[in-house]
């Protein structure tokens, strides 16, 4: 096998950007497109001149494809996955895997059952600045991690909640900025300081005239004792992304795609019970990194996936990894729907009655426009 026969499910605005991107990646062919909706599945089917089915069990049962890409709306990301695991596909899911963390689990198992690559898109694992910030973690240039910071701001407007019936609904989309916008940032910040061990968090739906959240914050406490905050959002503008990460060596700040890197000599413990001169402080000096040119971007995670699938490449985005965003807005949530801290793993029998509850409040929309379009500022 020299390519991957890849077919895509949900072709909307991110699948069909996917599709776009196909001709970018070449261990790939575009074999067969899903989409319940007949006209597009049909529509983005002839585009690309490839089969098109209304059943993603159809196009998977064709035997035309080896591997899936899956960009339906995240609470069905399971169901598909693991249908394609059974019928042993490989499968790239789009984020977040999944909504609730029981069937993030499933969908790790069915993976393992069948011995097949299980990854997620998480393309911001490409991008330099944060490269080089793993890097730095790995090589120790922080430390001991004591303080952590994310603000993930994003701005969206009614119009865009409206688009598409499932969107920011319970029943739909089962969460709002926490499971669309934020997974991004939430697993680039767990891939930098790892899971938080207890988060006591609030939510709340502030602008818009949706069921789900607009904003979340979360004290987070790690299970070395550092502590974090966490706010995100889609009511803002301009939006930010920044993640800061203070160790005991050093201190990483990531901003809107900056990064910066400071050492501490000596580390803070040290220096803290030694120094003699009451107004001095550790010397903090900029640290270069190196980090080999890639790509960035979702096709870069789709080459890579493929590599996977061929020649056996480390994955990316590991499903296993694809969980930690799914632990941390669960946790979130749980812990403002229930008032208290929460922490992770969060208990998944627990969480599933949660979502439930929601799930069965939740009301349709007196108002859908239809529309199929992903972020022109971030798929191109
Ligand atoms: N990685 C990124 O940068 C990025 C960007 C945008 C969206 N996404 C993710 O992509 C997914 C889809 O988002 P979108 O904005 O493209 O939504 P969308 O509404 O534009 O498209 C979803 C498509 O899936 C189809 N669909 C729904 N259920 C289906 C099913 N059971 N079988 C087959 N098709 C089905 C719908 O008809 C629709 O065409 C979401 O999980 C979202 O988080 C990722």
């Amino acid at each position: 096998m020299d390519k991957v026969r890849l077919a895509i499910i949900g072709v909307g605005g991110m699948g069909s950007a996917h599709a776009r991107m196909m001709v970018e990646v070449e261990e790939v062919q575009l074999k067969a497109v899903a989409d319940i909706d007949p006209g597009v599945a049909k529509s983005v089917g002839e585009r690309y001149g490839v089969a098109f089915f209304t059943d993603y069990r159809q196009c998977i049962d064709s035997g035309l494809a080896d591997a899936v890409i899956v960009a339906t709306p995240h609470p069905s990301h399971p169901e598909v996955a693991e249908y394609a695991f059974s019928k042993g596909l490989h499968v790239l899911t789009e984020k977040p895997m999944a909504i609730n963390p029981v069937e993030a689990d499933r969908m790790i198992e069915a993976a393992k059952r069948a011995g097949k690559v299980f990854a997620v898109m998480f393309q911001m694992r490409t991008e330099r600045p944060y490269r080089i910030a793993r890097k730095a973690i790995e090589q120790g240039v922080v430390g001991e991690i004591m303080r952590t910071e994310l603000v993930s701001a994003w701005y969206r407007n009614q119009a865009y909640y409206d688009s598409a019936e499932w969107r920011a609904t319970w029943a739909g989309e089962g969460g709002g900025v926490l499971v669309n916008q934020a997974p991004h940032l939430l697993d680039m910040f767990c891939w930098l300081a790892g899971l938080p061990a207890k988060v006591t968090a609030s939510t709340r739906t502030r602008l818009h005239d949706i069921e789900t959240e607009d904003e979340a914050f979360a004290l987070l406490e790690y299970a070395n004792g550092a502590h974090g905050y966490l706010y995100t959002t889609t009511n803002e503008a301009p939006g930010t992304q920044r993640i800061e990460i203070a160790g005991d060596r050093g201190k990483i700040v990531i901003q809107d795609g900056q990064v910066t890197i400071r050492r501490v000599e000596p580390p803070l413990r040290e220096f803290t019970l030694s120094a003699s001169d009451m107004w001095s402080g550790p010397k903090t000096e900029p640290v270069e990194i190196e980090v080999e040119d890639m790509p960035a971007g979702h096709a870069q995670v789709t080459r890579n996936f493929a590599r996977a699938i061929l020649y056996g490449e480390p994955l990316l985005s590991p499903g296993e990894e694809g969980i930690w965003c799914v632990e941390l807005a669960s946790g979130i949530i749980l812990s403002s729907k229930r008032n208290k801290a929460v922490s992770l793993p969060v208990d998944r029998a627990e969480y599933d009655a949660l979502l439930r509850e929601l799930k069965a409040s939740s009301q349709p929309k007196r108002r859908v426009l239809g529309q199929r379009v992903s972020d022109p500022n971030i798929v191109r």
